[in-house]
């Protein structure tokens, strides 16, 4: 095989899902119902391991999997970032869920409870912003969406 490369010049494979690069972040799709499924279970190991009990564990467990859904449903198919924090004595995850599809005109609309575009029940989204301490939206119409969302451990 000499002077085959190992892959295409230029075009550097992504790492495998789950992954985890130096500072412990690991990346997941959030692209099919598998997906999905598969991302709980990469939340729920990395509440355990950073030590959450187990409502806080299920908490982030739903925020993600709210988040990932609507990436998945309305974004097109998206990723997730989980990164352990440690910050000054304490420590939390941290969740990036990004897509690349239409964003969101009207944030504040979209995070009131029961407002849907489709067929949910309108309650993710506002949902997730009540389970996590910090809760962040960058959108825009076009720009696709990126929500992060971190808790904290004993607070
Ligand atoms: N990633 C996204 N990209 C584009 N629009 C989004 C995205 N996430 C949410 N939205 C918009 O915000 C609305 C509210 O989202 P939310 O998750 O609160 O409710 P839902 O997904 O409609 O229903 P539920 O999550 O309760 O099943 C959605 O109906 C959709 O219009
Ligand atoms: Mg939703």
């Amino acid at each position: 095989m000499d002077g085959v490369p190992l892959r295409p010049a230029g075009r550097p494979s992504a790492p495998p899902a789950g992954q985890r690069a130096g500072d412990g972040t690991a990346r997941y799709p959030a692209a099919s119902e598998e997906d999905l499924l598969a991302l709980r279970h990469a939340v729920r190991a990395a509440t355990v391991e950073a030590g959450f009990g187990l409502v806080d564990q299920t908490r982030i467990v739903t925020a993600a999997s709210e988040l990932a859904r609507n990436a998945f449903v309305y974004g097109g198919g998206g990723t997730v970032e989980i990164r352990p924090l440690v910050s000054a004595g304490r420590s939390g995850l941290r969740l990036t869920v990004s897509d690349d599809g239409p964003g969101i005109a009207d944030l504040e609309r979209c995070l009131t409870d029961g407002y849907t575009t489709g067929s949910g029940l309108g309650h993710g989204l506002g949902g997730a912003r009540r389970l996590m301490h910090d809760f962040r939206v960058d959108t825009a119409p076009g720009q696709g969406t990126t929500v992060v969302v971190t808790r904290w451990r004993d607070r």
